[in-house]
């Protein structure tokens, strides 16, 4: 009973501090015995206070928010700042925008407008009105995160399909360069050389190519080459060019991958424990949410079973 009144003193304390959870470093709080329990969860949340705060009022671009890393990073935005947010939602799959523009809506209210926006990132053609056919409020993009992207088949060369190579790499490469070159002049007209944020969704396989994946992983390391060349062409701006490069993670990819053949997609993950698209949505969001003289310029991320594309522990 002396331990639950205790600790009700702890949560009491917090809550009617004048500086919310800054109070855990009010002396009363200090001398509490729930104090040293408590702190860690606090600071936690303090970190997560300031993030919710530089990303308010800003409007994002999710492109491949259809599902999986994109999906997740559209919700991480809108868990992480649900008082004023604008989030622009593309993919092919507009029912799929739709649903997800719904299902943030039930979770965090209506501090988030979402814009649900059909966009093929391989038609040069629908990148080039994607800017000029927005509403006026949703036109003062500061993040573009380029997410959209796919892998297609296994083969090895001579027997690459022209189809595969063709659709791997306009999506990938040219529709990432085509959304970066949309979007870029909206940044460039900011003060100080330009304000705003590119993240780039890279991977594993673009810092280290894998049999069976020639063309994927070329893909990839063009994403990595584009992001350290644009780096450094707009280093007199604030403009923050990010990657964000995964591992293995489990979503629709490896479906697409073996063209919708879910047991082929399945056993690349018997026995691994892989990442979800919410460990990258939580990097991606993180990287947005730094103080703006900070820039999370590269980041690779496993499973802790995995150390490259071929090097993964599996436990069966
Ligand atoms: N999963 C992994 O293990 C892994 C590892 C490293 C990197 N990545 C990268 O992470 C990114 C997201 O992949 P994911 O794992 O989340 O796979 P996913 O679940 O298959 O999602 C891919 C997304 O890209 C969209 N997309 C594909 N082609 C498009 C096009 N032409 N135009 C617009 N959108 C398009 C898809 O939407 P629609 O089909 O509706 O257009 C979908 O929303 C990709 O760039 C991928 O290369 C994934």
């Amino acid at each position: 009973m002396k331990c639950f009144r205790a600790c009700c003193k702890s949560i009491k304390l917090l809550r009617h501090s004048p500086f919310g959870t800054l109070s855990a470093f009010a002396p009363s709080a200090r001398t509490n015995p729930f104090y040293n329990a408590f702190q860690p969860a606090l600071t936690k949340r303090t970190m997560a206070t300031a993030m919710a705060k530089r990303l308010e009022g800003k409007t994002i671009v999710i492109t491949g928010a259809s599902s999986g890393i994109g999906k997740s990073t559209a919700k991480e935005f809108a868990r992480t700042s649900p008082k004023n947010l604008k989030l622009i939602l593309t993919a092919r799959r507009i029912d799929s925008l739709n649903q997800l523009a719904q299902e943030i809506k039930e979770e965090v209210g209506e501090g988030v407008k979402t814009l649900p926006v059909k966009l093929d990132v391989s038609n040069p053609e629908e990148i080039k009105n994607f800017v000029p056919s927005l509403p006026e409020e949703f036109r003062e993009i500061d993040i573009l995160v380029n997410n959209a992207g796919l892998v297609k088949g296994v083969a090895k060369a001579p027997e690459i399909e022209a189809e595969d190579l063709n659709v791997m790499f306009s999506t990938n490469v040219t529709g990432l360069i085509n959304m970066t070159q949309a979007i870029l002049p909206i940044f460039k007209k900011r003060e100080d050389g330009g304000r705003g944020d590119i993240i780039n969704i890279g991977s594993i396989a673009g810092r280290e190519a894998y049999p069976g994946g020639s063309i994927y992983c070329a893909t990839k390391a063009a994403v990595k080459s584009f992001t350290e060349a644009l780096r450094k062409e707009l280093i007199a701006s604030r403009i923050r060019i990010i990657e964000i490069d995964p591992g293995q993670v489990e979503t629709e990819f490896s479906v697409v991958r073996f063209y919708g053949d879910k047991q082929k997609a399945d056993a690349v993950y018997a026995g691994c424990e892989p990442l979800t698209p919410d460990d990258i949505a939580e990097v991606i969001v993180f990287a947005a949410g730094r103080r703006e003289n900070v820039v999370i310029a590269d980041t690779l991320i496993f499973p802790s079973h995995q150390a490259s594309p071929s090097a993964m522990h599996r436990k069966n």
